[in-house]
């Protein structure tokens, strides 16, 4: 497996050019082969939190890391240690004097993509029998599957988050700060949210946090516990 790393490296190029001058970001990509043993070592201190499963809670309050594609937790983590996306908890354990360099954040990204995902993540109220739910397709089909895919699936190559087996209450906040401009995303991502109502937004989050795993990725229960922890 090769983990590329090159939105730090396109900030900088950012940062160097001018307006006036307006030089085009050259995108340097970084790549790391990536240690597993070193990862699951390093993920220690993300268990306190996320837990040792990478599987969140229901209630929202860590999300699930199992399952994401590898660019995507790259980037959040890249994101969070350099404050781009503000987490001010989780933050500290993400600087260069507490997890090291990329090589390291590279290695516990490759471990959390060695976990299975929760089989019973966090959905929201109204099950699949519900109209509601029902509506929450159709918005979801004309306005989120173009990037985030029809089943949710995500893209790695594009680092569009997977939202199947994500914590329903953790992606209703998500969804908020980004509609509340207190998340940098895609700007058409932002407006789009924003040009929901508010019924239209709670709908198409449910019906996402209903969209079906792939067997192969889930644990076999949710009593599962990750062995490398016990
Ligand atoms: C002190 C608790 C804490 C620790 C330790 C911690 N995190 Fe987090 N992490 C959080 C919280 C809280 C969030 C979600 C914040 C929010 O709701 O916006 C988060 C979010 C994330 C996200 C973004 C996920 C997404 O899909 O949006 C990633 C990736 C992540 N953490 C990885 C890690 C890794 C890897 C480590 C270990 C190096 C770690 N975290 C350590 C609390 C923590
Ligand atoms: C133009 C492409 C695009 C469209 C359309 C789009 N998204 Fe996103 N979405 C993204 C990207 C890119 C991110 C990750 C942003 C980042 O890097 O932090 C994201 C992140 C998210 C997250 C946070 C995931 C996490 O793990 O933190 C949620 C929830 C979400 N999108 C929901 C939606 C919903 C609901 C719709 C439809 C109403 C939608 N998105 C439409 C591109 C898109």
């Amino acid at each position: 497996m090769k983990i590329t790393c090159y939105s730090f490296i396109t900030a900088i190029v950012f940062s160097l050019s001018t307006a006036a001058t307006a030089v085009e970001p050259i995108r340097v990509v970084l790549e790391f082969v990536p240690d597993i043993d070193n990862g699951r070592r390093t993920f220690d201190i993300c268990a306190r939190c996320h837990l040792p499963e990478a599987w969140g809670n229901n209630d929202g309050t860590y999300p699930q890391l199992a399952g994401q594609h590898v660019n995507v937790l790259m980037k959040q983590l890249l994101d969070i240690r350099s404050g781009r996306r503000v987490i001010p908890s989780m933050q500290p354990f993400v600087q260069q004097r507490t997890i090291g360099g990329y090589q390291n954040i590279s290695d516990v990204v490759a471990y959390i993509s060695t976990l299975p995902m929760n089989p019973a993540h966090g959905r929201g109220p109204w099950p699949p029998e519900s109209a509601e739910y029902r509506e929450g397709g159709e918005l979801y089909e004309q306005y989120c599957a173009s990037c985030h895919g029809a089943a949710g699936e995500g893209n790695n190559e594009l680092s569009y988050p997977r939202l199947q087996g994500q914590h329903y209450s953790y992606m209703s906040r998500q969804a908020r700060l980004v509609r509340n401009n207190m998340r940098r995303v895609k700007p058409s991502m932002a407006a789009l949210l924003a040009a929901l109502s508010a019924e239209d937004f709670d709908k198409v989050l449910n019906y996402i946090s209903y969209l079906p795993l792939p067997q192969a990725d889930l644990a076999p229960s949710a009593a599962w516990r990750n062995p490398d922890f016990q």
